[in-house]
């Protein structure tokens, strides 16, 4: 059987790519959502450690707390199915700022954005791209290189999602973390996570958490799962066994030729010439 076209897969909305698992209805209907006050949005681009956060943020609750799949993922009943849960809700989302339901803004909810740096999330989400049949086949890293450049990748273009965040970094609602912090000082993070979300965790819980999060640890829980592996915190991936694959920093330097590397600084220091954050991205330790 051939592998389906990109166009039964992908479908643009407001001039973002997105997989026909977001079905237009409902990204048509997510500013009608009714947001709760205690809501907490995991944010990102995917590939830079989705899955990660939510693990960690999940951990940080003794009382009962519900991690959603994306708000974005589904079709038009997913907001009626988030509007029944009675528990708190954890909920990611890989929307940009400006498509982010208005509800979650008037209210002040707590959103935790992460980012990675964009060569590395580059890599992962090609290996991804090979690795997942929901999203279009892509040939070579050549080829996606380009495509993720231009913005022509599920989710958008990586410096349009990245600033359309930034320029929200001082409200107080919001976190900026970044992956290779994480992966720095993980026990530093977990504990900035949960003075942001007003949580009492214990440096031993703390600790405790951060073991269970390691990469080995989450890919081998993964591993062991009987649950449903479509259970996941990406609107992308029909499998959670396809997330855990390196988990590293600078396995950008295995993919890019040294012309790629020029290209891509070119263009990220045009498009991020205004940023400030920008210049906190590591892309290497
Ligand atoms: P790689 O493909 O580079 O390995 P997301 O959850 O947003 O889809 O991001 C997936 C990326 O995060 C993958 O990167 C995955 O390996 C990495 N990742 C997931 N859990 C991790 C962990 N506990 N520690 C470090 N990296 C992790």
């Amino acid at each position: 059987m051939s592998s389906p076209s990109e166009a039964e897969l992908i479908h643009m909305f407001k001039g973002i790519p997105f997989t026909i698992r977001s079905s237009p209805e409902l990204l048509k209907s997510l500013d009608t959502f009714d947001a709760r006050e205690d809501d907490v949005l995991l944010v990102s681009y995917p590939k830079s450690g989705t899955h990660w956060l939510a693990g960690v943020t999940a951990k940080l609750y003794n009382t009962q707390v519900t991690l959603t799949s994306p708000i974005e993922f589904g079709d038009i009943s997913k907001l009626e199915e988030l509007n029944k849960l009675s528990s708190k809700r954890i909920i990611p989302t890989h929307l940009d700022y400006n498509m982010l339901p208005l509800t979650f803004k008037k209210k002040k909810c707590k959103m935790i954005y992460i980012s990675r740096n964009p060569k590395d999330t580059a890599v992962s989400m090609y290996h991804y791209y090979r690795d997942n049949p929901n999203l279009p086949t892509v040939d070579t890293w050549t080829a996606f290189f380009d495509l993720f450049l231009k913005g022509d990748v599920v989710c958008g273009s990586w410096f349009d999602h990245f600033l359309s965040w930034e320029e929200h970094a001082n409200d107080k609602n919001i976190l900026f973390l970044f992956y290779e912090d994480m992966k720095k000082d993980l026990p530093k993070i977990v504990k900035e996570i949960s003075l942001f979300l007003g949580l009492n965790v214990s440096d031993n819980d703390i600790q405790d958490i951060c073991k269970k999060s390691s990469f080995s640890e989450m890919k081998s829980d993964t591993e062991k799962e009987n649950s449903d592996p479509s259970h996941t915190v990406c609107a992308l991936t029909s499998n959670r066994r396809l997330i855990f694959r390196k988990g590293a920093v600078g396995d950008w330097k295995n993919h890019f030729t040294p012309k790629q590397n020029r290209r891509f600084e070119e263009i990220f220091n045009e498009k991020m010439k205004l940023s400030k954050m920008a210049k906190s991205l590591t892309y290497e330790f």
